[in-house]
């Protein structure tokens, strides 16, 4: 266990491991007063840089790019077979059985909706779930059938013994538990193979949102009875526009494909189709050869470095940050449960007295060259219980949205990070925070009526040119909504 003097003690540097390099590890950014910094990105549970291995495989791989699966020639040969060993790569970075599929898709979003799309639940089943889901592990289940929604655990026994309960209503059967493997907003790795024990034993199945998860720890789909898993690359240092949907062929073989369309069917005639075998089937159109050769090559990357080592690594830079986070004053660190022994990410969820958490992040930005994600993190009723939010303010809230009226909603500042991230980086967070939370911003900051943002007065950062792209617009121009 971490005394309070170790948790403080500056760790070395690495750990030891030799971890891979990341594109843009020492990119330098300006500050809102023109000075240059180098970037600390903290933001990585969002989307992570590529690893600079999985740049290189795609270069390497471009000369070959070619169609997959219907080409006669040479370079066609060599991106097929490519295509298909980066899904054996894939296999078996998550441990996946001999007798389960492994599709392409973009991303977690994609591959929970494909599954939702495939899987059939027997009359009367529901899916049981929790709040802590991102939108993308709870909206595609609503539309498949009966959600039920656990309240979020105080602790990993209790997420187990209310799965249990659940289980074991023989009135209200449950057919799938749809579960993360690790909260978006806060961190905390769940208990997956116990998960997936009791969901076997009470005859459901287990999917499992590994979009966190997958970048952190070891996953092994047979040792954790996870029957359905789903994972984004742009969160594993692959951001090149690969995810998969693993599961049983038996299961995702039988389902109509959601995408109609050519390399997805064996014969059509002017009134009927003959749907291909999976994994085609569910991979209509041509498909993303490079977002999966990047996705293939950073699952080999990630389990040649051993994600024992990288998990290692992040949990000493978070303890370091832990221990100097919670003495800060003003600051909130929001948690779904906490203690010694607790597996968590890193990630670091907080809020500041007094101010707006899109101000917070800004601050962030402008001053500190330090990228942080704010707002909800795509967990509304989550981010809803952890900030406290009645009922009856969230019904409001809703309504107000629904009447088309501007509405706030409540949010948090998350800090992220995985490999690259360096203690360098979480010294120059805290001593940040520090200044914002003492003395607040050193700037004056206008708040952007079309996104919520607030942008620094009189800000002189330089956007960068790329030659090939019209020049970007302006900062203070509308870029999306940081909220949701
Ligand atoms: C836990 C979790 N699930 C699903 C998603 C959705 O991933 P994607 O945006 O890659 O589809 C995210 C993204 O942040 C996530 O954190």
């Amino acid at each position: 266990m971490l005394t309070e003097s170790s948790r403080r003690t500056r760790p070395g540097r690495r750990g030891g491991a030799v971890l891979p390099r990341l594109v843009g590890q020492d990119l330098e950014v300006q500050l809102a007063g023109g000075e240059t910094r180098t970037y600390v990105n903290l933001d990585m549970a969002a989307s992570t840089p590529a690893m600079e291995a999985v740049a290189d495989a795609v270069i390497e791989f471009l000369p070959w790019y070619s169609s997959v699966h219907r080409g006669a020639g040479f370079a066609s040969q060599v991106s097929t077979r490519a295509y298909e060993a980066a899904r054996s790569a894939v296999a078996a970075f998550a441990g996946a059985r001999s007798s389960d599929a492994v599709i392409f898709v973009r991303n977690t979003t994609e591959a929970i909706n494909l599954l939702t799309h495939c899987v059939v639940l027997r009359p009367g089943h529901a899916v049981l779930s929790t709040i802590v889901e991102h939108h993308a592990n709870m909206l595609p289940w609503r539309r498949l059938a009966r959600v039920e929604l656990l309240d979020a655990p105080q602790s990993p026994e209790q997420l187990l013994s209310d799965l249990r309960r659940a289980l074991e209503d023989r009135h209200r059967p449950i057919g799938i538990v749809a579960i993360t493997g690790a909260s978006n907003v806060t961190g905390e790795v769940f208990p997956v193979a116990e998960i997936g024990r009791l969901a076997h034993e009470h005859g459901a199945l287990l999917a499992l949102d590994a979009a966190q998860l997958a970048p952190h720890r070891s996953i092994d789909m047979v040792e954790m009875g996870i029957d359905f898993l789903a994972l984004s690359g742009h969160k594993m240092y692959a951001p090149f526009g690969g995810g998969v949907l693993i599961g049983p062929s038996a299961v995702l073989g039988d389902a109509e494909p959601m995408l109609a369309g050519g390399g997805a069917v064996t014969y059509v005639t002017t009134d009927d189709v003959q749907w291909a075998p999976i994994p085609d089937r569910h991979e209509a159109g041509s498909p993303n050869v490079v977002g999966a050769i990047a996705l293939g090559a950073a699952c080999t990357v990630l389990g040649r470095t051993g994600m024992n080592h990288i998990g290692a690594h992040e949990k000493r830079l978070l303890a370091y940050l832990d221990g100097q986070i919670d003495d800060l004053p003003n600051l909130h660190r929001l948690r779904l449960w906490d203690g010694p022994d607790v597996d968590r990410l890193g990630v670091s969820t907080f809020t500041v007295d007094g101010m707006h958490h899109a101000l917070v992040a800004s601050v962030l930005s402008a001053e500190y060259a330090i990228g942080v994600r704010h707002g909800c993190f795509c967990a509304h009723p989550y981010i809803t219980h952890l900030l406290g939010v009645s009922i009856a303010d969230a019904h409001t809230i809703r309504e107000r949205l629904r009447r088309g009226e501007h509405q706030e909603i409540p949010g948090a500042i998350r800090a992220s990070f995985g490999i690259g991230t360096s203690v360098e980086h979480i010294d120059r967070l805290v001593a940040a925070l520090r200044e914002i939370t003492t003395r607040g911003p050193h700037l004056e900051y206008v708040e952007d009526p079309h996104t919520g943002d607030y942008l620094p007065a009189g800000d002189q950062r330089r956007l960068p040119v790329f030659e090939f792209l019209p020049p970007l617009e302006a900062m203070a121009t509308p870029s999306g909504c940081g909220q949701f």
